[in-house]
C-alpha cells in the first residue's frame, strides 16, 4: 500500500453503526413517533435490547462513548430510578405483551459501576418487559478495574451470559498517556470471576493508534490477550475528535502514531490473531471458528459486528439509539434532559430517522459492504427494484472509476466485492454510497 493510496483513503468517514449515521438524525422524530412504532409492531415480532449506563469511575482520556466520571454513587442509582421509570413507559407503549429477546446488551460507560442491588433490579425490570429466548445472548461491558464479586454474581444471575472486556493496551506507557492504568492480573481475574459464575463467553477490546503504541508493543498486547483465551475480539483504531471531546485534548497528540504507523499496527494485530486461529470477521472483529460470529450471518449494529438479525432495538437510558422497522429514534443525550422528559411521563425520544426507499436501499448496500465486502446487486435488485437502479450505477461507476484494487466485480457477476486489499478501507468505499455525508456538521475519524 503506497503512502498516497493511505492518504486518499484514510480521510475522515463514520464507521457505519447504522445508517443514516446518527449526526443526520432530526428533530422532526420524538416521544409521538416512537410510541405510535412501538404500537405498530407486528404481532410476534422478536425484539432485541440495548440499555446504557452514562457512568463510570474516572474517564479514559481516548474515550469516545457517552459518558461522565462519578466519584459518589448517588447519581448513578438515581439514574438506575429514572432508567426503570423508562422501562415502565416502554412496557405501556407495548401494551404490556412480552416480546421474545434473542439480543441484550448492556453497554456505556460502564454497567459494572452499578451495586448488585441495581444490577437485579435492572434484570427484573428487562424480565418484565420481554421474554429471554432460549439461545438469548446477553452481554454486558465491564471495566475491570472496577468490579466486585457480588456485582459479578448480580450480573450472573440477571441472565447475563457474555462479557465484553475493555483492554485497550498492556503497555504501561500507553497506559498512563490514557489515564487507563489495569494490569493484565486484574484482567485476568475479572475474566475468571465471570467465567466461574457460567458466563464464559468473553469478548476484548483492544485500541490501535493510540498514544505511545508501536506495532512492537501491539503485538506484546495481542500475545497476552491471546494467553486470556478470549471468544471474541473487538480492535478499534483511535477515533481522536479533540473538538468534539474536550476530554481528548489531554492526549498527547505529538505521541499519536501516523497514518502509516496505524495502518501497520492493525495489520499486525489482525495477522497476530489469525495466526492464533481467530477468523476476521467485518472490519475490526475476530472471532475463534466455533464462535457464533464466525458461523451465522453477521450483521452490523451500534454495538459493531453482532449475529442480532432482530428488525426491533429497543433502547433503553440516555442517548441510547433504538432501531424500528420505521426508523431510528435516540434518547435524550444529557441525564438531566432524559430525566426530566421520564419524569414527566413522557418516553425520552430527542431525536430519530424516518427511513425513505432510497434510505433503506442504501442502508443494505452499507451493511453488507461492512459485514461481507460485497454489494448485492441481484438482492438489491429483487428487494427494491426500480428503487435500487441509483446505487447499481454508482456501483458501475465506481469499478470503472477506482485505480487502487480495491473493489473488482464478483466472480458470479453479482455486484461487487472489497478486494483483499481493500478491506481495510471499507468505510471509505461505504461512503461512496452515503447520500448524507458532508451534510451538516457531523464529525468523523481517519478512516484507517
Ligand atoms: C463503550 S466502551 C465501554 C467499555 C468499558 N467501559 C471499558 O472501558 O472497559 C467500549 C469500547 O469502546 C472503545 N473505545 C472507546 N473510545 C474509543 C475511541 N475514542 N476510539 C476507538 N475506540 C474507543 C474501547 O475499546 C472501549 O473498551
Ligand atoms: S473507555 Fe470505558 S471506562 Fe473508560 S471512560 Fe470510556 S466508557 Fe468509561
Amino acid at each position: 500500500m503506497t503512502p498516497e493510496t493511505l492518504k486518499r483513503y484514510a480521510s475522515p468517514v463514520p464507521r457505519y453503526t447504522s445508517y443514516p449515521t446518527a449526526p443526520h438524525f432530526s428533530d422532526d422524530i420524538g416521544a409521538n413517533a416512537y410510541r405510535s412504532w412501538l404500537a405498530a409492531l407486528p404481532a410476534g415480532e422478536r425484539v432485541s435490547v440495548y440499555m446504557h449506563v452514562p457512568y463510570c469511575d474516572q474517564l479514559c482520556w481516548y474515550c469516545g462513548c457517552n459518558t461522565k466520571a462519578t466519584q459518589k454513587y448517588e447519581p448513578v442509582s438515581n439514574y438506575v430510578d429514572v432508567l426503570l421509570g423508562e422501562f415502565e413507559l416502554v412496557r405501556a407503549a407495548l401494551a404490556g405483551e412480552r416480546r421474545i429477546a434473542d439480543h441484550i446488551h448492556f453497554g456505556g460507560g460502564s454497567p459494572s459501576i452499578l451495586s448488585a442491588r441495581d444490577i437485579l433490579r435492572i434484570g427484573a425490570a428487562l424480565k418484565d418487559l420481554v421474554e429471554f429466548s432460549p439461545g438469548m445472548e446477553f452481554a454486558v461491558e465491564v471495566d475491570p478495574r472496577s468490579i466486585s464479586e457480588d456485582r459479578i454474581a448480580a450480573f450472573a444471575r440477571a441472565g447475563v451470559n457474555r462479557l465484553s472486556v475493555g483492554v485497550q493496551d498492556f503497555a504501561p506507557e500507553v497506559q498512563a498517556a490514557i489515564n487507563r492504568v489495569q494490569s493484565f492480573d486484574t484482567t485476568r481475574d475479572v475474566i475468571s470471576g465471570f467465567r466461574r459464575h457460567g458466563v464464559n463467553s468473553v469478548n476484548i477490546d483492544l485500541v490501535y493508534g493510540l498514544p505511545h503504541q508501536t506495532r512492537e508493543s501491539v503485538a506484546r498486547t495481542i500475545e497476552q490477550v491471546i494467553e486470556l483465551s478470549p471468544d471474541r475480539v473487538a480492535l478499534f483504531g483511535y477515533a481522536h475528535l479533540p473538538q468534539r471531546l474536550t476530554h481528548q485534548r489531554l492526549i498527547p497528540e505529538d505521541a499519536l502514531p501516523n497514518m502509516t504507523e496505524r495502518f501497520a499496527q492493525a495489520n499486525r494485530a489482525g495477522s497476530l490473531l489469525v495466526k492464533a486461529g481467530y477468523v476476521r470477521i467485518g472490519l475490526d472483529h475476530f472471532a475463534r471458528p466455533g464462535d457464533r460470529l464466525a458461523c451465522g450471518e453477521v450483521r452490523r449494529n451500534f454495538q459493531g459486528y453482532t449475529t442480532d438479525d432482530a428488525g426491533t432495538l429497543i433502547a433503553l437510558g440516555a442517548s441510547a439509539i433504538g432501531k424500528l422497522p420505521q426508523g431510528y429514534v435516540q434518547n435524550a443525550t444529557a441525564v438531566a434532559d432524559y430525566q426530566r422528559r421520564v419524569e414527566a411521563g413522557e418516553l425520552a425520544t430527542r431525536r430519530g430517522h424516518l427511513m425513505s426507499e432510497q434510505d433503506k436501499v442504501r442502508s443494505l448496500v452499507i451493511e453488507r459492504l461492512m459485514c461481507s465486502f460485497h454489494f448485492p446487486e441481484k438482492e438489491l435488485i429483487e428487494r427494491y427494484g426500480e428503487a435500487a437502479h441509483e446505487v447499481v450505477e454508482e456501483a458501475q461507476l465506481l469499478l470503472q472509476s477506482e485505480g487502487d484494487g480495491l473493489v473488482a466485480p464478483d466472480p458470479d457477476g453479482d455486484g461487487f466485492r472489497v478486494t483483499e486489499k481493500g478491506r481495510l478501507f471499507v468505510r471509505s468505499i461505504a461512503a461512496v454510497f452515503d447520500s448524507y455525508l458532508g451534510a451538516g456538521a457531523a464529525q468523523h475519524s481517519a478512516g484507517v
